[in-house]
């Protein structure tokens, strides 16, 4: 379950339908799918074919063509460089759409000048359309673990603002860490957020 905060005001939600209301306000859908399809191990090819109706139902809904499954935990090599790429101000030139199986982060959206931290965890769907400002970075167990959808691969890029903006906001986890069975992965493939 996410954690909607305005950091700026001290506002926060912790409802479903609350957090589905604020973000839809900003363009963002939000959803809970079920996490009961497949066991939290389960290898990459075993998640895509338990989920493979809502893959299809998503690529539809946004034009995407391919989806994986990407895997990170603190035994990930270079995870410090790789959070670097994401954890400042960017943009993307195609959506950014996650669905949230294990772990838990944190996306701060700059939206109409007012900046938002959505904490998502497991059972999360998240989707940011392109060309939204916004950043990433993972909770305190550094561990997450998602079904991802592309539009064009060739095109998952950042490109920073240099705004700065990132600097203010720390990021604080709320909601419950991730305490389950930790499973090194060796499916695991770059980090992009
Ligand atoms: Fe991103």
């Amino acid at each position: 379950m996410a954690v909607l905060r305005f950091p700026d005001t001290d506002e926060m939600i912790e409802s479903e339908s609350g957090i589905r209301a604020a973000l839809a306000g900003m363009g963002i859908d939000y959803e809970r799918w079920s996490l009961d399809r497949v066991p939290p191990d389960s290898s990459a090819d075993a998640v895509l074919t338990a989920y493979a109706d809502e893959i299809v139902e998503m690529k539809r809904r946004g034009a995407y063509a391919t989806a994986d499954v990407v895997d990170v935990n603190p035994a990930t090599p270079n995870l410090d460089a790789m959070l670097a790429r994401f954890d400042k101000e960017h943009t993307h030139d195609e959506d950014e759409v996650r669905f949230i199986l294990a772990g838990r982060g944190i996306f701060f959206l700059h939206i109409n000048g007012r900046v938002a931290s959505v904490e998502v965890g497991p059972g999360d769907m998240l989707r940011v359309p392109r060309g939204t400002t916004h950043w990433f970075t993972l909770c305190e167990d550094r561990r997450i673990r998602a079904i991802r959808w592309f539009q064009d691969t060739t095109g998952w890029t950042p490109h920073y603002t240099d705004s700065g903006v990132d600097k203010g906001y720390q990021p604080l986890c709320f909601g419950p860490v991730y305490l389950g069975a930790r499973v090194e992965s060796k499916l695991g493939s770059g980090l992009t957020a």
